[in-house]
């Protein structure tokens, strides 16, 4: 079988509709035909300011995430990346052979350190991406599905991988990144220009898959859309709409086209009202069914020790391959 990397930050409580949407949705159908490995990225969230004893029930909450969202892991690796040292032993070799230049060029930290300035920037966030390619090359990954945002750094480690195997012979597999087009970008509802994120500065905008459903259909109610009227896809003048659409077919799997017929002549509080019926519909047994795991933290955490025991077998074989090839001499 081939191999499947990819992973979530433990940014906030809880995921929101672009992860569910733009990666968890891919990864849950992708485990039927690729050895998938999943991890919780709780070391990457470090680069961000967190309290200790919130990260630790961020970490596990993700975790209860991806398998109330059907990721099984009886069927997937899904694991919590620290527990797996040799993401961070990795990186710091990855680190010498990645170029300054060539990490200062990845817009998502251009973008973060421009935000927080160059005081509150640290050079973990500068890292990141290498972390990230450290992820993905011990799994000898063949494919990494990720959304748009995510390419620039799977390209990155591509970059890496090559140029490690030129200079110290062939080691690593080199990975494609996937990215379902159509729902590469999910915006947020209250600025449908901005991505949606976890880390958005106003929560009406962000449909999280843990929210109470009251609050997830009156969020959908209040989204911004504009004067016309016509549920019409139009992502230049109409992104709002557009965008509204887009999530609705990717949660009914219909066609837009079928959907902009359905509301033909009826308002955006009808289409509003239906896509809120289809998300509440979508997220509901996913936020039970998390919400029951969470209520035993020691089974979770069993789970996760025996997946991280399997990752970690695959990490190791490769981290050993990789300590040999550039000339590390071995502990006898
Ligand atoms: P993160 O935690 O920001 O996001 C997790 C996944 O969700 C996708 N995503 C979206 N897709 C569509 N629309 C949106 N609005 C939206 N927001 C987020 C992301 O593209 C991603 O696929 N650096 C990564 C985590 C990571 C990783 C890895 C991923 C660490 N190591 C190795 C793949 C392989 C990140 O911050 O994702």
């Amino acid at each position: 079988k081939a191999r499947l990397y990819s992973g979530m930050q433990p940014s906030a409580d809880s995921l929101q509709i672009g992860n569910y949407i733009g990666a968890l949705m891919q990864w849950r159908d992708l485990q039927e035909t690729y050895d998938a490995f999943f991890s919780v990225v709780d070391l990457h969230a470090l680069t961000q300011p967190n309290d200790p004893a919130e990260l630790r029930e961020k970490t596990r909450r993700t975790a209860a995430q991806y398998i109330a969202a059907g990721i099984e892991p009886a069927k997937s690796t899904l694991y919590v990346q620290s527990h797996v040292p040799a993401h961070a032993e990795l990186a710091w070799i990855l680190s010498t052979i990645t170029g300054f230049g060539e990490a200062g060029r990845m817009t998502q930290f251009k973008d973060k350190s421009q935000r927080y300035g160059s005081d509150a920037t640290s050079v973990g966030l500068f890292t990141y991406p290498v972390l990230m390619a450290a992820d993905i090359l011990l799994y000898q990954t063949d494919i990494v599905p990720v959304g748009d945002d995510q390419k620039q750094h799977v390209e990155l480690t591509r970059d890496l991988a090559e140029r490690f195997n030129g200079r110290y012979g062939e080691v690593f597999r080199v990975p494609m990144p996937v990215i379902q087009q159509d729902t590469a970008r999910i915006f947020d509802l209250q600025n449908p220009l901005a991505k949606m994120s976890k880390s958005a500065e106003s929560e009406a905008g962000v449909l999280w898959l843990l929210d109470d459903p009251a609050v997830t259909a009156k969020k959908i109610m209040r989204a911004v859309t504009d004067s016309e009227g016509a549920v019409r896809y139009d992502r230049e003048n109409k992104p709002g709409v557009s965008n509204l659409l887009v999530v609705y077919a990717a949660l009914t799997g219909r066609q837009i086209a079928s959907i902009e017929d359905e509301y033909v002549g009826r308002g955006y509080g009808d289409f509003k009202k239906g896509l809120a019926e289809v998300v509440v519909a979508e997220f509901e047994p996913v936020r039970a069914r998390a919400m029951e795991l969470l209520s035993d933290p020691a089974e979770l955490d069993r789970v996760l020790a025996a997946n991280a025991a399997r990752a970690a077998e695959v990490a190791g074989a490769t981290l050993s391959k990789v300590y040999d090839s550039v000339g590390l001499l071995r502990r006898a």
